[in-house]
């Protein structure tokens, strides 16, 4: 699966019992694609861990005793310029825990037993508090990994990263260790890429981040970035993605109440609908809470369109927590979404977890998630037959006299018209909702205010 060596030294003590041996070759799998290769010195090591175990008397003592060593081994490495990360593991972790960090302040984390499988989140979170990087040997997948689903780009409508990285660790996923800690540029310098933008025709921006919404690079967070960019000249539509339900705060919803070049469409992943699902997907949230997330949000901006992500088959998942996702979509009735059978990224928490769902199963709920969205899609493109939208026209369509460009809510729009209104928002009646696009017509007889 990897190609390159490993360039990061790992030694793992293993005490006691036939559990613990097998625990910690578990912790050396989880861990390999952090860059770890194994080695039977723990000197100059880069992680050492002690995988203890406290059936024995005095095992204790003993653990202190060797991390007395071991800490004298630390002060050697960063002698040298290196770091070594103290790690304790198993039964003796468990019975004595903050306490060990206490009496020995040289051990940088402390690990519960049959907690191997958090081990790359904990190490990856002990490096980032040291200011240190990750050497992640994680296999790429463009599907999953990359930035939000990039969009067609025209003269009229462009992207702008505003915010990388993620904090969250959400167990199946590997940005946190591909793309590092969660990071926002400098308001000032995404306004002046937005005026240069807007000057040379831009008229939709769209803020990309992998979390955006945890965006900082201004006072105020990502709904004074939005206010800002709304006073630029020419910017008149501003979308974000992708959003996390936990960074979604007060200010952000206000401002889609307020900021009228603020788009209804909002991309809010929940990903499962069972509350046992969230929590070992370390989510932070539940079902609950993202629905009144929801009404939040639809409490300011009532027509608000939302779009999301969701996995099914994640290790654990049973007919009934299954059931619960499809209960959720009932609920929200979303315009868009993606749908992802779980796929075992090795390295990442989930993918050590028992419980994973068999292929067959997994394709069976994918089909039926995905025939409740389209429904839910194509009835919400139905339901905008009859209306005006203003609509940015982005490009000539396919056909001689055709055009294509987006509503509010992000559909896809055609109609006929001629190519100078290419850059311009103009209302179209909407006359045909498809399954994935609407047909409309341009409104002719607009009297001049
Ligand atoms: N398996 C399935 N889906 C995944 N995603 C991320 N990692 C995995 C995985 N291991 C999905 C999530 C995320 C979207 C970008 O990709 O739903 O929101
Ligand atoms: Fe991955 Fe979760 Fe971070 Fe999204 S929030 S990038 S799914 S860890």
């Amino acid at each position: 699966m990897t190609s390159s060596a490993p360039v990061k030294r790992l030694y793992i003590k293993t005490y006691g019992c036939q559990m613990n041996v097998y625990d910690s070759e578990r912790m050396a799998d989880v861990l390999r694609p952090l860059g770890y290769g194994m080695t039977d010195d723990p000197e100059g090591a880069d992680l050492v861990v002690l995988n203890t175990c406290h059936i024995r008397e005095k095992a204790t003592e003993k653990v202190y005793s060797e991390l007395g060593q071991i800490k004298r081994m630390k002060a050697r490495k960063a002698e040298a310029g290196g770091q070594m990360t103290i790690a304790v593991a198993g039964c003796v972790a468990q019975a004595e825990g903050a306490e060990i960090i206490k009496r020995q302040p040289a051990v940088d984390l402390v690990v519960g037993p049959q907690a191997y499988h958090q081990m790359p989140e904990l190490i990856a979170r002990a490096h980032r508090a040291k200011g240190e990087g990750l050497a992640a040997e994680f296999s790429p997948e463009e599907k999953f990994d990359a930035l939000p689903e990039a969009r067609h780009v025209t003269g009229v409508t462009a992207f702008l990263t505003v915010q990388e990285g993620c904090d969250k660790f959400c167990t199946f996923c590997v940005v946190p260790y591909t793309r590092g800690a969660e990071w926002s540029r400098p308001a000032e310098a995404i306004l002046a890429e937005a005026r240069g933008l807007a000057e040379k025709g831009v008229r939709e921006v769209t803020l990309l981040g992998q979390n955006v919404n945890a965006y900082d690079g201004a006072e105020g967070g990502l709904a004074a970035l939005v206010r800002a960019l709304a006073k630029i000249d020419g910017i008149d539509r501003i979308r974000y993605t992708t959003s996390h339900p936990r960074d979604m705060d007060e200010a952000l919803i206000a401002a889609h109440g307020e900021v009228e070049e603020l788009m209804p469409y909002l991309h809010l992943p929940v990903q499962a609908g069972s509350d046992k699902i969230l929590k070992a997907m370390n989510r932070d949230h539940t079902a609950e809470s993202y629905l009144r997330l929801v009404e939040r949000i639809r409490a300011a901006r009532p027509d608000m369109a939302m779009s999301c992500d969701f996995i099914v088959g994640f290790p654990g998942e049973r007919e009934k927590d299954f059931q619960a996702t499809l209960d959720l979509v009932a609920e929200v009735n979303y315009a868009s979404a993606f749908s992802f059978k779980y796929s075992r990224r090795p390295g990442t928490p989930a993918s050590a977890m028992p419980g994973q769902v068999d292929e067959a199963v997994k394709e069976e709920r994918l089909a039926r998630l995905n025939a409740l969205l389209s429904q839910q899609q194509q009835a919400f493109n139905e339901a905008q037959a009859g209306k005006v939208l203003p609509v940015l026209i982005e490009k000539p369509g396919r056909r001689e006299g055709q055009l294509g460009g987006r509503s509010p809510y992000l559909q896809p729009v055609h109609l006929d018209g001629p190519d100078h209104l290419v850059g311009e928002i103009v209302p179209v009646r909407i006359v045909t909702g498809h399954k994935g696009s609407l047909t409309g017509e341009l409104v002719q007889a607009l009297e001049p205010a």
